[in-house]
Order: structure tokens, then sequence, then C-alpha cells
């Protein structure tokens, strides 16, 4: 008996010992968050498509895609390929774009010697966005390139051969959900630049009216009008009622015109408390309309706005386990679990909006209202952080799928340029079928795309670090977007 207590009390000590170590081990410092904000922004640069500037930091990229556009009498050149291929998709770049301007707009001021970084990153995609958006009158350019022709080969963007062609939505041929995007990343990008570039974010914000007019005027889902271009890829499976409404609180936010509230009064009540399916994405922007009307109610008891408090209270707590709300999935790691696919964009856009909500009831002195019980500002930071911290590498797999941050992380991740050898290091052309042996080997990346986060692993904590396998090994800027501001976020508290 005494024998087995002092074992079970020297056990108890090493398990002590043991965890103590392992769990500091994992934890992240200020510093480390600050380390994972600075690639989370460089990665943006492996995207870019364009010619690259002299300041280009991911220097094995070279110019791309200089011609995009011409063909048809525009010029497209510029913005960034979504994720491991060479298309430029309008929906997922525009909400990219939002999702930074956010990301700046609510932990801007955390960013510190990032900020620079941060704004250079959304203007790639306005620069081009303002483009496509501007051209010719009635018309949005909303994507170049053939996706099914693209993806049958596996070439880095400086040799890309494939069809360029340029898809656009028209007065014949709507796309309400893609302009009303295109309208929220424009206007979004416009209070960013308010102080820091005032003529350019007026050229923003005129743009951003103009096209959102555009949207809501000639109503339907690009989807319907462009069909294989855009189906399965970017389908708008939500419809566009919610970009309408998204694009709609942007504008509000930065014109203050009222014509915006006007039209958020009359067209809010389409969207029900009772459609809270917790997954904001490029898609479906339901719940971050949600949460930024709140703000609305929260921070200046805007009286019409209070129905996006209840929403948002509703939203919220069906991501915190305990509440008689509750409806999410997490892994037994404790992963927010959304979706086998690129499961790691709805974490972090997911932790985003748990960040901002604390914010907005934070600045308030609120909680999140969850049946009968009440979940403060602070257990919204705690559920954020577990995410950050778990994509970072407090994980059962003990891994970072961050590119780059840690000591391990992918070393086969699914991307065109990243895998194949640099166009520096071998300048003879790599054509369609030649580049198959790139995404076949079991070499790793020879181009670090540092700071890219991929698809992540699956609802048991496993993760394949595989090139063939997409769903988790594929990176993608919106996944990235919002997690640029929940790293500012941690990186200014210790
Ligand atoms: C407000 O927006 C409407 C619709 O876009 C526009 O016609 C009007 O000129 C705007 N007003 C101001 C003061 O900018």
């Amino acid at each position: 008996m005494a024998i087995a207590t002092a074992f079970s009390l020297k056990l108890q000590i090493l398990f002590i010992i043991f965890c103590c170590r392992s769990y500091f081990s994992t934890a992240f410092t200020s510093q480390d968050y600050a380390d994972a904000l600075e690639i989370s922004i460089l990665f943006f640069e492996g995207q870019r498509s364009g010619k690259l500037p002299l300041n280009q930091r991911l220097t094995w990229r070279g110019d791309s895609g200089l011609s995009d556009g011409s063909a048809y009498h525009v010029n497209l050149v510029g913005g960034y390929y979504d994720a491991g291929d060479n298309v430029k998709f309008g929906l997922p770049m525009a909400f990219t774009t939002t999702l930074l301007a956010w990301s700046v707009i609510e932990f801007g001021s955390s960013m510190q010697n990032q900020i620079t970084n941060a704004e250079a990153a959304i203007r790639w995609s306005t620069d081009y966005l303002l483009k496509a958006a501007t051209a010719t009158p009635d018309t949005l350019y909303v994507q170049v390139g053939d996706p099914n022709m693209d993806h049958r080969c596996w070439e880095r963007p400086e040799d890309m051969d494939t069809p360029r062609n340029v898809y656009k939505v028209t007065t014949q041929n709507p796309g309400s959900d893609v302009a009303a995007e295109t309208a929220a990343a424009l206007a979004a990008a416009s209070i960013v630049f308010k102080e820091s570039d005032p003529s350019y974010s007026t050229e923003l914000l005129h743009a951003a009216m103009k096209v959102f007019n555009f949207a809501d005027r000639y109503r339907g889902s690009y989807s319907d009008s462009l069909n294989s271009a855009v189906c399965p890829f970017y389908c708008s499976y939500s419809g566009y009622q919610d970009e309408l409404l998204w694009g709609a609180s942007w504008l509000h936010k930065a014109s203050l015109n009222g014509t915006y509230l006007a039209y958020i009064q009359s067209n809010g009540h389409t969207m029900g408390s009772d459609d809270d399916d917790y997954s904001f994405s490029w898609d479906d922007k339901r719940p971050g309309t949600k949460i930024l009307l709140s703000k609305e109610f929260l921070e200046k008891t805007t009286e019409e706005f209070q129905l996006y408090k209840s929403h948002s209270d509703n939203y919220i707590c069906s991501l915190i386990p305990g509440t008689s709300s509750f409806q999410a999935q997490y892994t037994p790691g404790g992963l927010f679990y959304k979706a086998t696919e690129s499961n790691l964009q709805y974490v972090t856009s997911t932790t985003f909006l748990l960040l901002t909500y604390a914010k907005y009831l934070g600045s308030n002195g609120g909680v999140a209202k969850c049946g009968g019980s009440t979940v403060t500002a602070e257990s919204l930071i705690a559920q954020a952080k577990k995410q950050v911290d778990y994509i970072l590498g407090d994980n059962p797999a003990k891994m970072s799928y961050m590119v780059g941050f840690g000591n391990k992380y992918p070393q086969h991740v699914h991307h065109r340029g990243s895998s194949v050898p640099s166009i520096h290091a071998h300048p003879n052309r790599i054509s369609c079928n030649d580049g198959f042996q790139y995404l076949y080997s079991s070499s790793p990346n020879p181009n670090v795309l540092v700071g890219a986060i991929v698809g992540g692993p699956d609802n048991r904590d496993h993760f394949a670090d595989d090139r063939n396998s997409y769903q988790q090994s594929e990176p993608a800027t919106y996944i990235n977007a919002p997690f640029v501001g929940a790293l500012a976020f941690f990186s200014a508290k210790n």
C-alpha cells in the first residue's frame, strides 16, 4: 500500500513535469504571434500576379500574367491567384480583400511595423479590383483564366500558357454576389486608406458605390451567368442576398450615406436568426454581417440594430461549448471543424469573428446572451486563442499548419509555384505536363511559401503532409486574410 502510494506519487510528479514542460514549450509569446503576423502577410507576395515590384520579398517568384485582359482590350494585370493554381477568381479575391481590410480596421493599431505590409497586401488587390470594376460601364470583370484548362496543368505562374479567358458580369448576365462582395472590398479598403492616402480612399469609395448599385439593380447569381467557369470552384451556393446586405453594410460604414442605412433597414429582415450554420466564408457572408452590424448597436446604441446584437449572440453562442445553443463541431484536439476540404478557412474566419465580437462587446461592457446564461468577451478571446494556438502548433500532431512557423510544418504544399523549381533557379520553361513530376514527387517543395496556412487536419486531428491531398495541403488567400487580424490581436497581448 505504502509502496503503491509512493509509486503513484512519483508518477504524479513525473506527470506534472511532463505536462508542464510540454505546456510551456507550446505556450506562445507575443513575439511568436508577431513573427507569425509578419509571415502571414508575407504569404500574399507568393500569390501575386502581374509585374512584381522591386521590394518583392518572396524572391523565388517572378512576373506573370502580364497580358491578362489584353485580348479583350482591357487591362486586368495584377491581383492574386486564389490558392495553389493560377486562376484569378474574383469572388474569393474580393472576400480576401474585405477580410484583410477588416483585420486592419479592427486590429491595425496592434500591427506595429507590419501595418505598411498589410496595406500593401490590400492595395495589391484593390488596384486590380478597381480596374475590374471601372474599365467598362455596367460591367464587372470577375475572373481571368479558364479553371478547367488551368487545373489540367501543373505549371508555375511564370510559365503558364493555358487560356487566359476573361469572364465578366453585365446587365444581361448579372452577378450580384461577386459584384456586392467587390463593393464590400472596395468600401472596406477605403476605410483603411482614409488617412494614409485620402485620394485613393475616395477613388475606392466611389467605385464601391458604383459597383454596389450595379449589383443591386441587375440581380442574379454569377453562378447562373457563368456556370462551369465558376462552378464547382467558387459556385455561389448561398446566393446573392447575403452579399447585398454585406456590401450595403460596408458602404454604410465607409460612406455614412443614409442610402445604405435605409437599404439595410428595408432588406435586413431577410436575414432571420434561425439560419445560423456557423460558416463564415467566401460564399456565406451572414455571420460576418451580423457581427459587423451589431457594432452599431453596441457602440452607438442605434435601436434599429438591436436585432443584429441578438443575431450575433445566437451565432456566437452556437460556437461556445456548454451553452444551450451550442451546435458547432470540434475535433478531439479542440479544433473548430466544419468541412473536410480546407477546414482551416472556417477556423480562421470564425476566430476573427470571435475576437471582433469580443472587442465590440468589451467596449460596451456587454456579454453575449446564450439562452439563460451569458458568455463574456474574455471567454470568446480564450476560445479564439485555442484556435490560433492549435494552428501554430499546440495540437495533437505537434505541428504548425503555417508554413515556415515553428520546427515542424507542411513540406508538401499543394501549390504549383512553390512545388516546381523557381524560374530563377531553372529558367528553362517547364511545360504543362512536365510539371506533374513535381506534384507527384515525395521531395519537399523547393520554394518555401512562407506564411501560408494550409487546409489543415481532418476531424480526428490527423494531417497527411501530401501534395496530392489538396483538401489538407492547399493554401488559400482567404485562409490567411482573417488570421492576419487575429495574430495582430494576440501579438499585442502578453
Ligand atoms: C448617397 O448615395 C447615393 C446612392 O449611391 C448617391 O446618389 C448620393 O449622391 C450619395 N450622397 C452623398 C452625399 O454622397
